[in-house]
């Protein structure tokens, strides 16, 4: 396996885009979120938030019930419809906030036409089991249990080497592997791997992962020329930085920081 770069500030720096005076709302990125549940709305909202907050020029949330109300009341900018069937949107997030076995045949068969569209799509939480196989170039993010369970189902062994483990699994599921944790890896199907190293141990609270992903979605928006591991790894990085800032490392939170909730990582966005 090749070596472990490390994903710096400067490295950051590079795909985030400032708007010029050719941009509009659709240039700027369209990302669309199929995320949360009626036992989970809260992840539809922060993943929204999140993404509107990491500069879409349009986010689109497909839902319906007390996900897509909440969704709606808290950012109304947001274009809600129930069914993806038709969105046109630069990149996808879905399975946030949602349990693999709780889903409708219609719910699955709605997952499955986006994972096998031909746009990126972000594949978290309750929608990761069906990542197998699937078409459209993907990011899977799961964090350290869902990625064991992910192991499970491609007959990986586990291991204590996370580098090695999130390559071997990018490479048979043919898709790239965002590894979470105090320090997070993306695994290319190639076997290269990158790692991000600027968050804070504040972030380990419910939610933050539901941010990650409209952070994710909306980066993969906004640069679909670019390489997908090196936009995951940008994602990573502006949501650690956000979780340092929310957290006021560096300023009123001196070295130790404070607490904070996920809402607080979204809105923090912009400033990082
Ligand atoms: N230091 C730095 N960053 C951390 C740390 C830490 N000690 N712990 C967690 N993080 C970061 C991760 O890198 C990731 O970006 O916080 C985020 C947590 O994401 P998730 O683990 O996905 O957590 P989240 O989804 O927000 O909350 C719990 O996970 O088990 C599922 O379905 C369950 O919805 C629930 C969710
Ligand atoms: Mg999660």
């Amino acid at each position: 396996m090749s070596e472990v770069r490390e994903w710096s500030r400067e490295d950051a720096a590079t795909l985030l885009r400032v708007p010029g005076p050719a941009d509009d709302k659709y240039s700027r990125g369209v990302v669309g979120l199929r995320t949360g549940s009626s036992a989970y709305p809260g992840a539809a909202v922060l993943g929204v938030e999140a993404a509107w907050r990491a500069g879409a020029g349009f986010v689109r949330y497909i839902g319906e019930g007390r996900a897509a109300d909440a969704v709606i009341a808290r950012r109304p900018e947001t274009v809600v419809s129930p069914h993806a069937a038709g969105a046109r949107v630069g990149a996808w997030v879905i399975g946030s906030g949602t349990e693999a076995g709780k889903r409708t045949a219609d719910e699955e068969r709605e997952l499955r036409g986006i994972l096998d569209g031909a746009v990126p799509v972000v594949v978290d939480a309750g929608a990761l089991d069906l990542a197998r196989g699937s078409r459209a170039p993907l990011l899977l993010t799961p964090h350290g249990r869902e990625f064991a369970r992910l192991q499970t189902q491609i007959g990986s062994a586990p291991g204590d080497d996370r580098a090695r483990a999130a390559a071997e699994a990018a490479a048979r599921l043919s898709a790239v592997v965002l590894l979470k944790g105090a320090q997070t890896l993306i695994a290319h199907p190639d076997g290269s791997v990158i790692r991000v190293d600027a968050g804070t141990g504040w972030l380990a609270t419910a939610g933050t992962g539901d941010v990650l992903g409209g952070v994710l979605g909306t980066l993969l928006a906004a640069n679909p020329d670019a390489s997908i591991a090196e936009v995951a790894a940008t994602g990573a990085w502006l949501h650690g930085h956000a979780g340092r800032i929310a957290a006021g490392i560096g300023a009123d939170g001196g070295t130790h920081g404070y607490p904070i909730v996920a809402l607080d990582v979204a809105q923090a966005l912009p400033r990082a």
